[in-house]
């Protein structure tokens, strides 16, 4: 049912603000100040023992887990590894008792992360999933997990998915915080913020306009760049593989520091960059950054917080974000890039829903 959308994939991407509030759904504790994920199957003796996290999952799902390592990590403290669930399989990856290992699939039958999945159980290791389909073949090999309640999601081109798996993380990352490090006062302030995210994200689709006209801006590129750090690092490299799987262009997502270490060599007047710059711990090192793309000519599009009086001068076009804390901020800075790949897909009659030589659901290796 595309209730009166052109494409299952603006639909969906509409759909956003209610998915992520079923994801958090009976989930915030806001008296505890932390939060409840009963299907984890884990007390909180169990949860406080775990050393280590793995994360595995295949494209969208694997970025959602790579600004989950960082959530887990500045909450929790604990170390988080990320890794292609096809690369993990293969690998024979050290593993011990106190490591937990996360399977993140929409569709629970990625045969790579389900062959992951089999394989850390084969090493006595607890596997969780992170699922859409309630169900699904991983769901139902992993021990617990927490399932997204995303809602179905059609388009070959994740979108409702991604976010709804970054919330989950960011609960998961307030839940193991609150048994270590995290203080009451902190896990609330958390939590409240989280409360708002579902206003917040409509605001932002509300001005999908602004994102469209940006797109027919640039929609004749050569290629494209999107550069972030730390938690919009993630989200780089998912507005690149959104821009190519349904554009075709040629995009590639990096960590912005990288640019000095061979990107910078791509840069012309036809090579757009976009920056994933809002106001967190990076924002002047983001700035610098679009300075030396400045100096060699390169068109910028800055996706920054509401309130930066300073991007304006530096970059082409920027499109403002609502301010919140950075933690949050992924699941915000992600929705112009996701209307970005779809109205760029759009002017170029591409099948936005069904690009060429994808499978929404690849259950072959
Ligand atoms: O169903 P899954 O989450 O396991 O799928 C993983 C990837 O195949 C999927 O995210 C793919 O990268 C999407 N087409 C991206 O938009």
């Amino acid at each position: 049912d595309l209730s009166g959308y052109p494409h299952y994939m603006l639909k969906e991407i509409f759909d956003q603000p209610e998915a992520i509030r079923n994801a958090m759904r009976g989930r915030l504790d806001l008296e505890e100040a932390t939060a409840k994920l009963g299907g984890l199957n884990m007390n909180p003796q169990q949860l406080l023992r775990i050393q280590r996290i793995v994360i595995v999952g295949c494209g969208t799902a694997r970025h959602a887990g790579i600004v989950g390592e960082y959530l887990i990590e500045s909450l929790a403290h604990l170390p988080v590894e990320v890794d292609y669930a096809s690369e993990f399989r293969y690998r024979n990856a050290p593993l011990d008792g106190e490591t937990v290992v996360f399977a993140v699939s929409q569709s629970g039958e990625t045969a790579d992360t389900l062959a992951a999945v089999r394989e850390s159980k084969r090493k006595g290791m607890r596997v969780l999933g992170i699922c859409n389909q309630v169900g699904s073949t991983i769901a139902r090999e992993t021990e617990g997990g927490v399932y997204m309640h995303a809602g179905p999601e059609i388009g070959v081109a994740a979108t409702k998915s991604f976010t709804s798996q970054v919330l989950v993380f960011l609960l998961l990352a307030v839940l193991l915080g609150r048994l270590r490090y995290l203080s009451a006062r902190q896990g609330k302030k958390l939590l409240e913020a989280i409360e708002k995210l579902p206003e917040q994200v409509a605001s932002v689709l509300a001005r999908h306009e602004e994102v469209r006209a940006i797109a027919e801006k640039y929609a004749h590129a050569d290629g494209m760049l999107f550069l972030g750090r730390q938690f919009q690092y993630g989200i780089a490299l998912e507005g690149a593989l959104k821009m190519k799987e349904i554009t075709y262009i040629r995009a590639e997502g990096h960590p912005a520091a990288e640019l000095k270490h061979g990107v910078i060599a791509l840069i012309d007047e036809r090579m757009p960059s976009v920056f994933l710059c809002p106001q967190d711990g990076v924002y002047d090192k983001n700035l610098s950054n679009i300075a030396e793309v400045k100096a060699r000519r390169g068109p910028v599009i800055a996706i920054a917080s509401e309130g930066d009086d300073r991007i304006g001068e530096l970059a082409d076009d920027v499109f403002f974000v609502p301010q919140c804390s950075e933690l949050l901020a992924p699941i915000l800075t992600v929705l112009p890039l996701q209307l970005l790949a779809y109205y760029t897909a759009v002017g170029l009659g591409r099948d936005v829903d069904k690009p060429r030589n994808l499978a929404k659901s690849v259950t072959v290796e």
